[in-house]
């Protein structure tokens, strides 16, 4: 698989890289930090089979270099299977309700800027007949809850687009793959008090292979996320009112 991969130098991201490379995928590693680039990029040639992982400039801050960063890593590759997303940005509800400005650039990057960048992959992918487009999402999504307002409002707006992407794309051959963590330790959650049932990178990583793989639309990672969910979603709005969560 060629694809092009957008938060790949941190994180459930490194982990995803890393698992790809190990089974001879081939990747261009798309960020806005050279130096974070250069040395994905290195660490992966060392565990795959790519000898020179290429790396193009991409900001999420930056739509308007979304197109060509993605056409550049399709000539990178020699072609293009697959566009993932990783990457993103989160401040707790008490930070983003104190900073208007970095409410603003929350909802943006991690809403407006991911679905221009999806719409941007999904052009690239759907130009050469098909393929697979797998963006991160968040459990957050899934509910309005009191710790994450604003995080949530952005994933769930995220959720809601790949799954319209989803339907409207899947007979033409665009596989759309929504990943929704619970809360997993990277450096996005360092210093959060980590609640049960915490995953690691590499878990998620395993699963979201696999669901590229098997073109599962929707993945819970880890997956025990997917009940403890089910279970939140169920609850009617006057105990929502009075829990913490
Ligand atoms: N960790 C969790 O508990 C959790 C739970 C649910 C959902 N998620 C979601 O899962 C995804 C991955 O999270 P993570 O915990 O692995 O994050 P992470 O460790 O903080 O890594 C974030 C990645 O995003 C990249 N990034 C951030 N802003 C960028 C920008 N403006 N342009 C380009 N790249 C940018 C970073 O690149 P640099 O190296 O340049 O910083 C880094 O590679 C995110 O979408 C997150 O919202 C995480």
């Amino acid at each position: 698989m060629r694809a092009a991969f957008l938060g790949a130098t941190k994180g459930m991201g490194r982990a995803l890289a890393r698992s790809m490379a190990e089974r001879g995928d081939h990747l261009c590693l798309l960020g806005r930090t050279p130096s974070e680039l250069d040395r994905s990029a290195a660490d992966l040639e060392v565990r795959g089979e790519q000898p020179d992982v290429p790396v193009v400039a991409c900001d999420l801050e930056k739509p308007e270099m979304f197109s060509d960063a993605i056409e550049r890593a399709a000539e990178a590759l020699g072609g293009l299977d697959a566009v993932i997303v990783t990457a993103g940005i989160f401040a707790t509800q008490e930070e983003l309700e104190a900073d208007s400005a970095l409410a603003e650039r929350l909802l943006r990057v991690d809403f407006v800027n991911t679905v221009l960048f999806c719409e941007a992959a999904k052009k690239a992918l759907l130009a050469r007949g098909g393929g697979t487009l797998c963006a991160f999402s968040s459990v957050a999504g899934e509910r309005g809850r009191k710790p994450v307002i604003l995080y949530g409002a952005a994933k769930a707006g995220l959720s809601r687009y790949l799954e319209g992407l989803d339907h409207k794309h899947h007979a033409d051959g665009l596989r759309v793959i929504t990943v929704k963590p619970g809360f997993v330790k990277t450096s996005m959650t360092a210093g959060l008090e980590p609640p049960p049932f915490a995953g690691e990178p590499n878990d998620v990583a395993r699963l979201v292979v696999r669901a590229i793989d098997r073109g599962t639309p929707v993945v819970y990672a880890p997956s025990i996320w997917q009940l403890i969910m089910a279970a939140i979603r169920a609850l009617p709005r006057t105990l929502m009112r009075r829990v913490g969560f």
